[in-house]
């Protein structure tokens, strides 16, 4: 017999012990599975209420972080009632004694108690499966529209202002022939619907060459197209002014703004997409409608 099997009795317990003794119960298993179930409905309801990225990951990430220090306490707890001993290996049989003891320890309470802690575990476990399932809406339906109306709408509604990165309305005298300014609609956070983001920039008229269905989507020379790369979705950002030409920084696409942004050069395939513009009374720049084709990498219906 080991040392260590000498500071046992045959129950393996401590010697001091008496037999059948119960174990402290191991409160942080319990709390650490509570707060897991408490992270996966976090999760659920950030979902829900679209609170953004930083929290579907906290709270998710949070579950599965107490989940996984929750086992790895239990394993301990459970290790610590196991102390290590060498058995000797006669007699084999077990005394009727210890037959006795060993049901009368196990009708106790280990059963019931480990019983909370599976519920609890189940609970976690149950509760991460439900909000595991709750991005699979996000493959099918939002907003009550298919994928494809999804893809082929905006925020940009016929009579919204076209407001800068500062949030202020544009007047077709603030573009200048040879700037590039970005625009958002007004009244909506372009930190969530980036799909909004959009470009202006003015042509001289006697340049400008838009299909004649396109006809008056101009105001004076000054075109809006989305500021996304229909390549990969890299913002369209640098403009050379000299040859009407919007450049893609990622893989060099280049966008002819005075042929309704078509794609002269580079990767991308599909024009950038075109917002119709229009002024409002105060003589602030408006959008007539959304963009004339969905925005961003079209690889679900454009094969590149
Ligand atoms: S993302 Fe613009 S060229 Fe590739």
């Amino acid at each position: 017999v080991s040392a260590a099997a000498e500071e046992h009795n045959s129950e393996g317990r401590p010697s001091g012990a008496p037999p059948g003794a119960p174990q402290a119960f191991p409160w942080p298993v319990l709390v650490c599975f509570a707060l897991t179930a408490a992270g996966a409905v976090g999760f659920a309801a950030s979902y829900w209420v679209d609170a953004g990225t930083e929290a579907l990951g906290a709270t998710f990430g949070g579950a599965l972080a107490f989940l996984a220090l929750g086992l790895a306490l239990w394993s301990r707890a459970i290790d610590a009632g196991e102390p290590e001993y060498v058995e000797q290996r006669s007699p084999l049989r077990t005394a009727p004694s210890e037959y006795d003891g060993f049901r009368a320890a196990l009708a106790e309470q280990p059963v019931r108690r480990s019983g909370v802690l599976w519920s609890m575990l189940g609970l976690s476990a149950f509760s991460l499966g439900g909000a595991a399932l709750f991005p699979l809406r996000s493959l099918y339906f939002e907003h009550d529209v298919s994928p494809d109306e999804a893809l082929s709408r905006t925020d940009w509604l016929p009579g919204r202002r076209l407001v800068d990165d500062d949030g202020l309305p544009v007047k077709p005298v603030e573009v200048g022939p040879d700037s590039v300014i970005t625009v958002h609609p007004e009244g909506v956070d372009p930190g969530k619907e980036v799909d909004t983001v959009t470009v202006l920039v003015r042509i001289d008229p006697v340049e400008l060459d838009l299909p004649p269905e396109r006809t008056g989507w101009d105001v004076d020379g000054v075109v809006a197209y989305s500021k996304l790369c229909t390549h990969a979705g890299c913002p369209v950002g640098l403009y050379v002014e000299t040859r009407y030409q919007l450049l893609c920084p990622c893989h060099h696409s280049i966008f002819d703004t005075r042929r309704a942004a078509d794609p002269i050069e580079g990767p991308a395939s599909r024009p950038l997409p075109q917002l119709p513009l229009d002024v409002d009374e105060a003589g602030y720049l408006v959008a007539r409608g959304d963009f004339s084709a969905p925005v961003g990498p079209g690889w679900w219906r454009y094969p590149e």
